[in-house]
């Protein structure tokens, strides 16, 4: 089988079981975007309310013992990405800094591209220390400079006395004439204010890491067009997958654990695309046990 229909076979479908088997066995180049969200090194075990789904986060040896188990995912990662793309890996504080020395390695620090910072308000406050408000997106290009950057544009300006035309654009005036501003607002910067899933959420699944769907789509709609394909090899719920389904982009997902599987499959059914009608069925993976 030749490599692209080798990476065909994995367009719309989620494969159960250890990513780094998944992705040795992919041709290079086969994906524009990939979004990595593993375990963040918390050293504890992230279960649902009612014990329903459980995402170990425990490494016996430590940091070490962690890296050693990211590196050759990462690694790989690279390899799969094309020229003009790009990957997003989603820590936090624990191991955040490690992880980004691992990256100038693997990409070249002259590839790296942001340093996102997710923030939140949701949750406890220590009164020992400021309050841990925020997650780190790392962003490298497979290639700086070739990479599909779409700018996107959100808020509002932080200008007072600003005016609006007839035509409802917005402007300020000052002594040389009219200075219009662009009517969707500021490009957006590496923070982004996103709230954290509520647990009364309409689209919070109980899945313990699940993350909001509006931060995958900020990332999937700066990084590719419709018909781009979007990996993420640590899939949990299927947050990646479903905006990537409802933004028409392609995919490919892997999780290890069969419950998270079992959900982003069920998540996906009920997906509408851009066209308004619902996704097709992930097919089922050959050899596989069917979920629910
Ligand atoms: C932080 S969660 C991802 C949450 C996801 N972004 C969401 O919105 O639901 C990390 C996921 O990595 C999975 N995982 C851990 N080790 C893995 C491996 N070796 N191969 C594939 N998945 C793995 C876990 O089962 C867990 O679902």
């Amino acid at each position: 089988m030749s490599p692209k229909a080798r990476s065909l076979q994995y367009h719309g479908r989620i494969t159960r079981g250890d990513n780094l088997d998944l992705m040795t066995g992919l041709p290079g180049g086969c994906c524009d975007l990939i979004y990595a969200d593993p375990p963040f090194f918390t050293g504890k075990r992230h279960t649902q309310a009612d014990g329903g789904h459980c995402v170990g986060d425990h490494w016996p040896g430590g940091l070490d013992n962690y890296l050693d188990f990211l590196r050759p995912r990462l690694e790989q990662m690279r390899r799969l990405l094309k020229p003009s793309a790009t990957l997003y890996v989603h820590l936090d504080w624990h191991a955040v800094h490690y992880v980004k020395v691992v990256l100038d390695e693997l990409f070249g620090y002259d590839h790296f591209l942001n340093e996102v910072i997710w923030s939140y308000r949701t949750g406890g406050r220590s009164t020992r220390w400021f309050a841990r408000k925020h997650d780190t997106i790392l962003a490298y290009a497979r290639k700086a400079g070739s990479q599909k950057f779409n700018l996107l544009r959100g808020g509002t300006f932080r200008t007072d006395g600003m005016n609006y035309d007839d035509q409802g654009r917005p402007y300020k005036q000052t002594r040389a004439g009219r200075l219009h501003f662009h009517p969707d607002g500021p490009a957006l910067t590496d923070v982004w204010e996103i709230p954290f899933l509520s647990t009364v959420a309409r689209e919070r699944t109980g899945y313990p890491t699940q993350k909001p769907e509006a931060l995958l789509e900020r990332i999937i709609r700066a990084g590719t067009d419709p018909g781009s394909v979007v990996a993420d090899f640590f899939c949990g719920s299927g947050t990646t997958l479903v905006v990537a389904e409802r933004l028409g982009r392609r995919w490919i997902g892997c999780d290890i654990s069969r419950s998270a599987v079992c959900l982003a499959r069920a998540r996906l059914r009920k997906v509408k695309t851009p066209a308004g009608g619902r996704s097709k069925k992930p097919s089922p993976i050959p050899g596989k046990r069917p979920c629910g």
